[in-house]
């Protein structure tokens, strides 16, 4: 992974820019030098909200249910819900045109993770953790005697995930773990909050390896598979490495989205490829079950609906089982 520097990574210069001007002209900042936080203290996640906003007009949207999120709507703002009624499928597919199928990917997500997380709890699955859970509605969607879940996140989004369910009144019944990945050691807040490694886990980590540098990457994947006993899995998606095989249009549109998220506090920091991370996976005893291409996965779960196929994906998805059984160990 690491030095697999390409055209796109530009978004981490443009990152590397903003935080200089930032660093620079703050007045708050306590000293010029200082860099600014990446996701700030006190401020939920914004591209969690829009990963809410998505799942909601797709649920509104999409008729054939193929997302379907009844809680989504909760977490969005009034001027964010009229925004939302305001996509209708003709300018969703316009905006998936020019955005390279970002609706199409977030519900073919969406999806792919509905589908392996209702699998490992209809085969005995009874602990899942949601890494970086944003407004994941899958501890209601979910909920199921005997399971337990978990979500982690980053303290301020977390905060403002659990206002906004008791507000509805809602209760998940969810183990609620305030984490920093960049700061926090996942695995013994994980333990601290009740989580038994004795037993198999249903991991999700959903949109989320894109805002940590490679390292943070590697640190939760490290605590994960510190927690994870036999028969567990892990679901993820990473950030396509390439813009390779898009129009120039695309590329700007998708370059313009970038450098908002990096003015948002969240710029995508690691790219990558399910194949390109088995051998990290691999070192700590996961194994690439499933990574299907957004072809695959639209006709999976797409074909019908009003969503067009992007052709070349923004973002890829995979699961992977652990098994520390070695295939060439004696039995
Ligand atoms: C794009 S959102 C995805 C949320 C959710 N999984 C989904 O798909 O809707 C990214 C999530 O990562 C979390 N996150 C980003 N940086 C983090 C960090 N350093 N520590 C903990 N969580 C972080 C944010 O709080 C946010 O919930």
């Amino acid at each position: 992974m690491a030095g697999e520097r390409d055209e796109t990574l530009y978004l981490t210069d443009i990152r590397d820019a903003i935080e200089t001007w930032w660093s620079a002209t703050c007045p708050l900042c306590a000293s010029r030098s200082e860099r600014p936080r990446l996701m700030r203290k006190h401020r939920a996640s914004g591209t969690a909200r829009l990963a809410a906003l998505f799942r909601s007009v797709l649920t509104m949207r999409s008729g054939r249910g193929c997302v379907n999120d009844p809680y989504a709507h909760l977490f969005l703002s009034g001027p964010l819900r009229a925004l939302g009624a305001l996509l209708t499928p003709g300018v969703i597919r316009a905006l998936d045109r020019g955005l390279a199928g970002l609706f199409t990917v977030v519900a073919a997500r969406t999806c792919f993770f509905d589908d392996a997380l209702r699998r490992a709890i209809e085969t005995g699955r009874r602990q899942v953790v949601l890494l970086g859970a944003g407004y994941d509605s899958r501890a209601l969607r979910f909920r199921a005697p005997g399971v337990r879940f978990f979500e982690v996140d980053h303290p301020a989004t977390q905060a403002e995930k659990r206002a906004r369910l008791r507000a509805a009144g809602l209760d998940p019944g969810a183990v609620f773990v305030p984490v920093d990945f960049a700061a926090d050691d996942v695995a013994a807040r994980l333990i601290a909050a009740g989580h038994d490694p004795g037993q198999p886990t249903f991991f999700l980590w959903e949109g989320g390896t894109m805002y940590l540098a490679e390292g943070e990457v590697r640190r939760t994947l490290r605590a994960v598979a510190s927690l994870a006993a036999d028969g567990s899995e892990l679901a993820f998606d990473v950030a396509a490495r390439s813009l390779e095989g898009f129009s120039a249009a695309q590329r700007r549109l998708v370059r313009l989205g970038g450098a908002l998220l990096a003015m948002g506090g969240e710029p995508i920091r690691f790219r990558s490829a399910p194949a390109s991370l088995a051998p990290v996976l691999a070192e700590e005893g996961w194994r690439i079950r499933e990574a299907p291409g957004t072809d695959q996965l639209f006709a999976r779960y797409l074909e019908g609906t009003f969503l067009c196929d992007p052709g070349q994906p923004l973002d890829y998805v995979a699961l992977a089982a652990r098994s520390l059984r070695r295939p060439s160990s004696p039995p």
